[in-house]
């Protein structure tokens, strides 16, 4: 198949990792006979360094024409002001929006090998293996009206937490859709007793849930969620909830595996290319020594083909050699092992062959 792949390296690490990933994906092109056209492009702190924007026209324009998206990570401690204007997210939140990628999963997945990293107690682990699905283009991070004001000498700031019916509909679609191919569970997370975006939110998924009558609904309060994630994190599935929300509960799900290093996300839109990146930031006080964790970034790689090229066979493959290379132990230091970032590829590259 031929593809047109969108490269954006971004800030810190992120080259590092972006590199590792592409490897694998030129040796997956070059097994199976596909044409992947690579492109790379700037964002985040090192667009603005350069444009004095975090997501320049032309690279939007770039990621339109693609199939796909692989991305490192943007930001780092020179561009960290939070009231400066031009910030290295803007890229991030740029790109989500104007493609339309209103769905980010962000599976959370433990590899008993690393477990023992984990902040819970290994039998609180036992059967952990839930997929968040974070709605990624409404609420509070696009909301209007927000910003600051001055009225006699006062100041007051709002943001404004609005969700469409359609918005909740397409994104808790998708939760069900997702666990019909898994335990056949959805969690809906909301805070329905107190916002009235929540009790839409509940209302729509309620009527959504009949048209899924195999799969079990569940809804549950955002802060109950929080406390059950780490007493019975096993009791979940597919959780879906609104862009904050579970901006929050994505982070402390991750956490749960030990190993920030090595958990992927996609983010998709109804159609178009999906944007493809390692749930880790750009870490850069290790940023070009060699020894950054390109687990999370080359299993982004997988969740491209899979979810945007349709090569779930060869996803599959991907994810059972970096299964065997961490069982082998051949890891970087973010997972106690003393390996480079050079060498976990090599070793993922022939577990792959
Ligand atoms: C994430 C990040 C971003 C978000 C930041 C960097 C804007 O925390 O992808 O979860 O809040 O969405
Ligand atoms: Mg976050």
């Amino acid at each position: 198949m031929n593809a047109k792949i969108v490269l954006l390296p971004g800030d810190g690490i992120g080259p590092e990792i972006t590199a590792a990933a592409h490897q694998v994906l030129e040796f997956i092109a070059k097994r199976g006979s596909h044409r992947f056209e690579f492109s790379e492009y700037l964002i985040g702190g090192c667009s603005i360094d350069r444009y004095g924007v975090a997501l320049t026209e032309e690279t939007l324009e770039a990621c339109k024409q693609s199939d796909a998206i692989l991305l490192g990570a943007v930001g780092g401690p020179k561009w960290d002001n939070p009231a400066a204007p031009v910030r290295p997210e803007q890229g991030l939140l740029g790109l989500r929006k104007s493609l339309g990628l209103f769905a980010n999963l962000r599976p959370v997945k433990i590899y008993p090998k690393l477990a023992g990293a984990s902040p819970l107690r290994p039998e609180r682990l036992a059967g952990v293996d839930m997929i968040i699905v974070r709605e990624l283009t409404g609420g509070l991070y696009f909301g209007q009206p927000r910003g600051r004001f001055v009225t006699d000498g006062r100041e007051k700031a709002i943001d404004t937490l609005e969700y469409h019916d359609y918005e909740i509909d397409r994104i808790v679609r998708m939760a069900f859709d997702l666990a019909r191919g898994r335990r056949k569970k959805v969690t809906s997370v909301d805070k329905a007793n107190v916002l009235e975006s929540s009790r839409l939110w509940r209302a729509i998924t309620v009527e959504i849930g009949k048209e899924y009558p195999d799969v079990t609904l569940e809804h549950a309060l955002v802060d109950s969620v929080a406390m059950r994630l780490v007493a019975n994190p096993s009791s979940f599935d597919v959780v879906v909830s609104e862009n904050l929300f579970a901006d929050i509960l994505s982070d402390e799900a991750a956490i749960l595996t030990g190993s920030l290093g090595v958990l992927p996300s996609a983010s998709l839109g109804s159609s178009g290319p999906g944007m493809y990146e390692p749930i880790h930031g750009s870490a850069p006080d290790i940023a070009g020594k060699g020894i950054a964790d390109p687990i999370g970034t080359i299993v982004s790689a997988a969740f491209l083909l899979r979810y945007s090229l349709k090569l779930g066979t060869e996803a599959a493959q991907i994810e059972a050699a970096v299964e065997k290379t961490i069982e082998d132990g051949c890891t970087t230091p973010d997972l106690g092992g003393s390996c480079s970032t050079a060498q976990v590829t090599e070793a993922i590259l022939r577990n792959l062959q």
